[in-house]
């Protein structure tokens, strides 16, 4: 029998769901700040960056969001995406517990990635736009956004972050294929990484560079926006239809998750997958009450576990308005692990909040560890996965072994949110005992706090 389930396309969610409704009006998010001038950041701000149709969705407090047919048509591409009963991992480690995966790796660029790309895309599509310009960790985001506006006839270019580009050159042909300009970041093309590149010509990159070289080049340009692959609640929204589907193929197979899990670099796909759920808690909804969301970052970009609540930049050159998360400094440049997705110095705003307000757990992992668990998955389910993806598969397999030790057979689900088949040095260091662990040092987290901006939000 298939371990597989599989939502008929017919039942594909036809609106993203949007966790700020239940905030709202009691509890509202923070609003982003302009440093400069100490307020609110207003559209002002934003526009030149966004189109509006992104912009309403980032300020939006409605509950429920349409997906144009545009978006759903090229979606329907990979999607509905199975959810699938992990048996023969079940087996291997011996548990009563059930686990579960939603397999976002069946997309065509390989993640959940594109879930928001190709709604960004449209949106830019529809009001004009020309140019799209990004930056990319793990190259998962790039290819996406390459996939997405390679369909909208949109020219696309992607600041790599140079650990990764060096790491992972497939990845930059993958999005040669569909089009796109890529560029090993820090580059000479723009003043912030000019600037970089004065003070450490070796630099290896860091998301918060890559992301300030992404929006100079596209404010330069009024046909031209930058586009985000994390972080921001636009992004949020548009991957919440991974877990609006799950919640649909659990009804199918009768059961509900105990815990739901994510890895989180800035948050995308943990919480696009786990909001739908956590949503049905906070409404008093959920089959289980008891319900756990757990977020998994690594122990070299620990930004949920030993990062600051606090106001920051989202990139190196402060191009960003402030926003309240949690962070590790926007001019933190982690270790070049092989997650590099994961290697942001802050987290989604939203995501923030949630931690702050203990609705959802934050543990984190060395490399090691999360490889270790990614070759049993390969070994015994049989796919390959990305080393972002490795780190929800570490705290699973902790969770079922808890299991294990207790005897409750808990529902564990958790998103795959993309496969490895680009990323195999990591594996080939981690086959050969050469992977380095590295824990971020206090010194330099208190070292890059110093540097956070001074905003004081207005008070609500
Ligand atoms: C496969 C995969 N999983 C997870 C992530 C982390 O990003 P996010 O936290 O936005 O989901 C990335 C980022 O590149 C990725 O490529």
């Amino acid at each position: 029998m298939s371990n597989q389930i599989i939502l008929p396309s017919r039942e594909m969610p036809g609106k993203w769901y949007n966790i700020v409704s239940e905030m709202v009006p009691d509890n509202p998010p923070a609003p982003p700040m302009n440093a400069v001038t100490n307020q609110p950041a207003g559209p002002e701000d934003l526009i030149p960056v966004f189109p509006m149709g992104v912009l309403e969705q980032e300020m939006s407090a409605d509950p429920w969001i349409d997906i144009p047919d545009e978006v759903m048509d090229i979606l329907s591409i990979w999607r509905p995406t199975p959810l699938v009963r992990a048996k023969r991992l079940e087996e291997y480690l011996g548990t009563p517990a059930k686990i579960y995966y939603k397999n976002e790796s069946v997309s065509p660029p390989g993640s959940h990635k594109p879930n928001t790309a190709v709604a960004q895309a449209y949106y830019n599509k529809r009001e004009g736009i020309k140019n799209i310009v990004t930056e990319t960790g793990a190259g998962q985001w790039g290819s996406a956004l390459a996939f997405a506006c390679n369909f909208f006839d949109i020219k696309c270019t992607v600041f790599m972050v140079k650990v990764s580009y060096e790491q992972k050159p497939y990845r930059k042909s993958l999005m040669h294929v569909w089009g796109a300009d890529v560029f090993a970041s820090p580059t000479n093309k723009t003043a912030a990484g000019r600037k970089m590149l004065e003070i450490d010509p070796e630099c290896p990159g860091s998301l918060g560079i890559a992301i300030s070289e992404a929006v100079q080049m596209a404010v330069a340009d009024e046909k031209t926006k930058y586009s985000l692959g994390s972080v921001l609640n636009h992004v949020l929204l548009h991957q919440t239809i991974s877990g609006l589907e799950s919640i649909k193929q659990f009804e199918m197979v009768d059961d509900y998750p105990d815990v739901v899990i994510g890895c989180v670099g800035g948050g995308s796909n943990m919480a696009g997958f786990t909001l739908p759920f956590l949503g049905q808690r906070m409404r008093g909804e959920a089959k289980k009450p008891g319900l756990r969301v757990v977020a998994v970052e690594p122990t070299a970009c620990p930004t949920l576990t030993r990062g600051m609540y606090a106001y920051d930049f989202g990139d190196q050159a402060q191009m960003t308005p402030a926003m309240l998360m949690y962070t590790l400094g926007h001019d933190f440049i982690p270790a070049g692990i092989h997650a590099g997705g994961l290697r942001y110095h802050g987290d989604s705003p939203l995501l923030s909040k949630l931690v702050n307000e203990k609705e959802i757990e934050a543990v984190a992992y060395h490399q090691n560890e999360c490889y270790e668990a990614a070759v049993i998955f390969a070994r015994t389910e049989g796919l390959l996965p990305a080393p972002e993806t490795s780190h929800a598969i570490r705290a699973v397999i902790n969770e079922a072994l808890e299991c294990k030790k207790t005897g409750e057979a808990k529902t564990i689900a958790f998103n795959y949110s993309g496969h490895g088949h680009f990323d195999m040095g990591g594996y080939d260091l981690y086959l050969e005992d050469k992977l380095i662990d590295y824990a971020h040092p206090e010194e330099e987290i208190k070292k890059s706090m110093a540097n956070l901006p001074k905003v004081t939000p207005p008070q609500m």
